[in-house]
């Protein structure tokens, strides 16, 4: 790793960086990204399944050339991970998403832009490098839908990621409690939880005053755009939606296309006769159905049918290197992070990004030489059963 910003040193794990990221953030912005929907059963449940699976070391295999390089729709990329979309990352530092996007970019794997985003596509397109990706809630009304999808075209994002779990409201009742929403509340509990967080108070929210304003949802349809403290995202919420409705993205959308929010074989199978080009298995990081199982252990149905004609990411927490190896043994290609990097951001911005990645990679290699790797492809052999051993002569 590179000379590290002051600020990280001592962030030797995730952990670390969500520890620093609790120092730095307002109370209700911290738990908006930290906690899950309700009582948060499926938010425990994503880390208890990595926690259980275990991985078989190997031993004297010449693990010395390792390379964790994969290609993902036909663009080589330098490890199993990607940045997955997250909303209002800019929130927790100024410019959040361009410089999540840099790290991502940086670190050579692709950087999700959420539709929920602050910066404008635009934006990140010229400024943010390496591969992106977008990622789309649709609507009812497809024309507003299409807006957004020729938008994020014409610029060159190059996969489109359809979310479909979040139909309903998540029910999150530390954000009420909190006075977290969108319209802003200027509450007397919000500036209290503000004024015990200067530095992020100065750097963030004071800086947008001064120089941009307001931050706004600038990459919603036309008509739904506002800022924080304007009408607030509209998002399609009457549960209208239908396979019918990804069949149309399909049409207008000619590159990769995956569907996130997929936990049932059949719906997995849906997407793919849909037209997507795969999907990830994803509970939304625990923040949208609470109840749901872990990503984890749904993963195996779902690869068994389809994944032989079609691409199987997985996300929801993705902590550590050995997580990677996980996801990857049970068939995942690749994995996509959510508040991982999200900690590096809300710590130290880009820099603290780079070192959340930095962080994932080293471990990711470190997971490969102890379990007989040189390829991560290879992971996917640790779950086959352990082959009788030879009699010792
Ligand atoms: C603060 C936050 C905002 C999110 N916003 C979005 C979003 O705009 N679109 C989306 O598809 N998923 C969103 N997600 C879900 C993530 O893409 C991802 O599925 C989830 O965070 C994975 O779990 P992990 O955080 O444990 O890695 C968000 C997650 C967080 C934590």
């Amino acid at each position: 790793m590179t000379e590290l910003h002051r600020s990280l040193r001592g962030a030797y794990n995730i952990d670390d960086l969500r520890e620093l990221a609790r120092r730095r953030l307002p109370k209700g912005l911290f738990e908006f990204v930290d906690r899950g929907a309700e009582d948060e059963l499926t938010l425990t449940r994503n880390r208890t399944a990595f926690d259980k699976k275990e991985l078989l070391p190997r031993v004297l295999m010449d693990v010395s050339a390792r390379n964790q390089k994969i290609a993902l729709f036909g663009t080589e990329q330098a490890s199993p991970m990607v940045v997955g979309p997250t909303g209002a990352t800019s929130l927790l530092w100024y410019d959040g998403e361009l410089a999540l996007s840099r790290a991502a970019a940086k670190a050579g794997i692709p950087y999700t832009l959420s539709i929920s985003s602050i910066a404008p596509m635009e934006k990140i397109a010229e400024q943010g490098g390496g591969q992106q990706w977008f990622q789309l809630y649709m609507w009812p009304d497809r024309n507003m839908s299409f807006e957004v999808v020729d938008r994020a075209r014409t610029l060159g994002f190059k996969v489109l990621i359809v979310t479909v779990d979040n139909v309903a409201a998540p029910n999150r009742e530390y954000n009420q409690r909190n006075q977290m929403s969108v319209p802003m509340q200027l509450s007397a509990r919000n500036i209290w939880h503000a004024a015990w967080r200067p530095h992020w108070t100065t750097t963030v929210i004071a800086r947008y005053l001064l120089t941009t304003g307001i931050p706004t949802f600038s990459n919603l349809p036309k008509e739904l755009q506002s800022n924080l403290r304007g009408k607030g995202i509209v998002f399609p919420r009457n549960g209208s939606l239908t396979w019918d409705d990804m069949r149309a993205i399909r049409s207008r959308w000619p590159g990769p296309l995956l569907v996130k929010g997929i936990m049932h074989p059949a719906d997995a199978l849906s997407a793919i006769n849909s037209g997507a080009d795969g999907v990830v298995v994803s509970n939304h990081g625990g923040r949208s159905l609470d109840s749901a199982p872990a990503t984890l252990d749904v993963l195996p149905r779902i690869v068994d049918a389809i994944g032989g004609k079609s691409t199987v990411l997985l996300d929801g927490g993705i902590r550590r290197g050995t997580d990677v190896a996980k996801a990857l043994a049970l068939g995942a290609r690749a994995v996509l992070m959510g508040r991982a990097p999200l900690w590096g951001i809300a710590a130290a911005g880009e820099a603290g990004a780079s070192h959340a990645l930095a962080i994932l990679k080293t471990e990711i290699d470190r997971v490969m030489a102890l379990t007989g790797c040189t390829a991560v492809a290879q992971f996917r052999a640790l779950q086959e059963e352990p082959e009788d051993a030879t009699p010792v002569p």
